[in-house]
This record gives structure tokens, C-alpha cells and sequence, in this order.
């Protein structure tokens, strides 16, 4: 099925069109910058304008930074706090709307690392705040939230973000360290049998990843930062088939 996915994140809101039999993308993808502030009506009209640019009937799925159920949004970390209460769904003109990790997760699940794995695979996201997507012998555990543990006095991605690496003004070394610290805590809680790094930093695994050190084994993204847009399609079609059943 043809689906176009579109990642709403704190500085970009980037969309294409997917196959999601074979998670291609079937157009260059095009990438406006988060309006700021990002409150939701001046997010929604971004969207409208992805949609129109693709000139697109078909499915549509989104993604957004923080938790939503059933397509209404009930935090927003990083984003305008606006949205928190929101029908994104509705807003978004009945599109699937479902959190980025959880969507960047279903993509390296379905089509990059993750791909037939059994037991407990943990995709954390690293960018302006971390996401997690839990999974369980391939299953999703939507909203999971990692990036908000205690860790330090403080949400953990206020010191182990991509954000943080830049605010901090850190090395990549330094960064690697928190890190560390922070996924050993998380390998502690879960005992994954594998952990993806994603966000957009994933580009850049050869900066820091020889410095982490863990026993759980350790993969950049396979998708890099696409993940979302591929992911957010891929929801969607599950959710259209879905209903066709129904
Ligand atoms: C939000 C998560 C989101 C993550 C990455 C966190 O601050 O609470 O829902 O997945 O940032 O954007």
C-alpha cells in the first residue's frame, strides 16, 4: 500500500510517500521547519501543505513528540503545550497519529535491525528529547516514555539528548559517557537482547558508539532518520487494513 508519512519533530516536519510492503520511499522527502511556536493549528496547517504538495488522497499517517491514544495527544515535552488534550487525528483530517519513537521503532522493527527478532528489542530515539519504543517478540508496547526515567535528579534526556550534547556544548566523548550511563540503567530495568539507536544522530554512530560499552548489543539505526516518515506509513496502512476487516 501507498501511504504518505509525515515525522513532526521539534525543528523539522518532514514527509514523503512510502511503499510499505517494502518501506521505500517513493519521492524525495520534503522538510519544513517546525513553526515556532508549534501550537497546533500552525503545525496542522504544515501538514496540509505536505499533503497538498504530494497532491495526496490516499492514507496518511503522523507522527508527534510525545504521548498519544487513540489520536489524542496527552503530553508534549518538547513541543508547544497546546497541544496537550488535542484530537490529532481529528485535527490532522482523520489521519493515524501515533508517538515518533514508537513510529521510528516500528520501521527498524519492520524493515531495518529489529527485523525478526524475538524477546525484548528497546529502539531509543536520540534528538531534541530521547523516545523509546519497547518491543516484545516484534509486538509494540506503545508509549513507553524511557526518556523521562529519573536519572541524576533530572528527566534523563535533559543530560543524555542530542540536544543536551549541543546545549552542554559536549564532545562526542563526553556525550558517549551519559549515554553509557543512561543505557546501562535502561539495560538494567529491561534486559533487552538488543538496543537500536536512532534520531538523528544515528547518522553519526562512528562519533560515539566505539565509546559505549555495554553487554546488550548495540546497532545504529538501520533507516537513520527516516525511520519516522517510514514508520508513521506503515502504522497507518496496519490501521487501514484493520478496518477493512472490521
Ligand atoms: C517525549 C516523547 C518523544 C521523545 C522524542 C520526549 O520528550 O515525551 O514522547 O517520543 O521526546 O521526541
Amino acid at each position: 500500500m501507498n501511504v504518505l508519512g509525515i515525522d513532526i519533530g521539534g525543528s523539522g516536519i518532514k514527509g514523503a510517500p512510502v511503499d510499505t510492503e517494502t518501506g521505500e520511499l517513493l519521492e524525495e522527502r520534503l522538510r519544513v521547519a517546525t513553526p515556532e511556536p508549534s501550537a497546533p493549528d500552525a503545525v496542522a496547517e504544515v501538514v496540509a501543505s505536505i499533503v497538498t504538495h504530494f497532491d495526496w488522497n490516499g492514507p496518511v499517517g503522523v507522527t508527534f513528540p510525545g504521548v498519544v491514544a487513540n489520536g489524542v495527544v496527552k503530553t508534549a515535552a518538547n513541543v508547544d503545550r497546546g497541544w496537550i488534550g488535542v484530537d490529532a487525528a481529528g485535527l490532522f483530517g482523520g489521519a493515524t497519529v501515533l508517538n515518533d519513537a514508537d513510529a521510528a521503532g516500528l520501521a527498524e522493527a519492520r524493515f531495518g535491525h529489529g527485523k525478526g527478532r524475538r524477546g525484548t528489542v528497546l529502539v531509543l530515539t536520540f534528538g531534541t528529547g530521547i523516545g523509546s519504543a519497547l518491543f516484545t517478540d516484534g509486538v509494540l508496547v506503545p508509549n513507553t516514555e524511557l526518556g523521562h526515567l529519573q536519572f541524576h535528579g533530572k528527566d534523563a534526556e535533559h543530560r543524555a539528548s542530542a540536544r543536551a550534547r549541543e546545549e552542554h556544548d559536549l564532545s562526542w566523548e563526553e556525550w558517549a559517557e551519559r549515554v553509557e550511563a543512561y543505557l546501562r540503567y535502561v539495560e538494567m530495568l529491561f534486559s533487552p537482547s538488543l538496543i537500536v539507536i536512532g534520531g538523528g544522530v544515528s547518522r553519526k554512530a562512528h562519533k560515539f558508539l566505539p565509546h559505549i560499552h555495554l553487554d546488550t548489543p548495540l546497532e545504529p539505526a538501520a533507516l537513520e532518520n527516516q525511520a519516522g516518515i517510514i514508520g508513521a506509513a506503515h502504522a497507518a496502512a496496519e490501521h487501514a487494513r484493520t478496518d477493512g476487516r472490521g
